[in-house]
């Protein structure tokens, strides 16, 4: 009973998160970018937007020169996140990859790592009125899901273990339809059921900037407005039926 709540919860939630970014995405692909406006100074050549993209995601380059203690929280929580999930490959994968299993060791401080940026993050939200002010429902919605899992998680690794050898079936049964039974360890289960709640939001919140920060025309643009006349295609078009 249990498995086929949770094996028919997360195809949901699956296809919410995949239908609902392709989605997303297809509206930031589609949407016009009318004016040529790209932050400057700007990259003069496409290598240079392809490097200035690749420090803004890897770096958050421009967040560190408006804000050093939002850049420290931040980026410590988005780099722990990533070594987070690249050591759950080992869930889904079999043999596990040799350079998951090198990563392993981290992925616990990494989980640490994530809770204390993930609380310097919140405590901004609490602590500093301006930004309390401007603070939505949702803003704390997602900072409470991040850390419910990041918690839940390290619980599993220092308080009351669960059977990673079962939850790998039960993954690896997911993936080929063969159905496995899941533990019915009560912080094993919130943990899943918080991983499906932010699948199921990620295509309807603020966690869109993720796939976004590609598409946005400041960042994206290069600065060659007087080399190439800059069209959206509507105004293209626009220009193509009136000649
Ligand atoms: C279906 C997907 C997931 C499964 C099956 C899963 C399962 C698990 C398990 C079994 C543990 C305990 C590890 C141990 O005892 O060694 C764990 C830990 C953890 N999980 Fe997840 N998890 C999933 C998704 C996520 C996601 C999406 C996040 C982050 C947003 C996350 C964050 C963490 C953290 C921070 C830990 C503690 C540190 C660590 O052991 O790596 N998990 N997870």
């Amino acid at each position: 009973m249990l498995t086929v709540a949770y094996a028919s919860l997360f195809y949901m939630a699956t296809a919410v998160l995949v239908g609902g970014l392709a989605f997303r995405i297809w509206g930031y692909a589609t949407t016009p970018a009318p004016l040529k406006i790209p932050t400057t100074p700007a990259p003069k050549t496409r290598g240079g937007v392809v490097l200035r993209l690749g420090r803004e995601v890897v770096l958050f380059e421009s967040l560190f020169k408006a804000n050093k203690w939002i850049w420290l929280f931040g980026w410590l929580f988005h780099a722990a996140l990533v070594v987070v999930l690249l050591r759950h490959l080992r869930y889904f994968t079999l043999p596990v990859w040799w350079w998951v299993g090198l990563i392993q060791p981290f992925g616990v401080y990494a989980g640490l790592a994530m809770v204390a940026g993930l609380v310097g993050l919140w405590a901004r939200r609490a602590l500093v009125s301006r930004i309390r002010y401007i603070s939505a429902p949702s803003d704390h919605l997602m900072l409470a899901l991040l850390v419910g899992i990041a918690v839940s998680g390290l619980m599993m690794k220092y308080v009351t273990h669960t059977d990673v050898v079962a939850v790998k079936s039960f993954v690896l049964g997911l993936l080929y339809f063969n159905w496995q039974p899941i533990p019915a360890d009560p912080v094993l289960l919130v943990h899943l059921a918080l991983v499906a709640a932010l699948m199921i939001v990620f295509p309807f919140s603020k966690l869109l900037h993720a796939p976004g920060v590609f598409f946005s025309p400041t960042r994206n643009q290069i600065d060659n407005p007087r080399e190439r006349r800059h069209l959206a295609n509507w105004a293209r078009e626009l220009e193509a039926s009136r000649s």
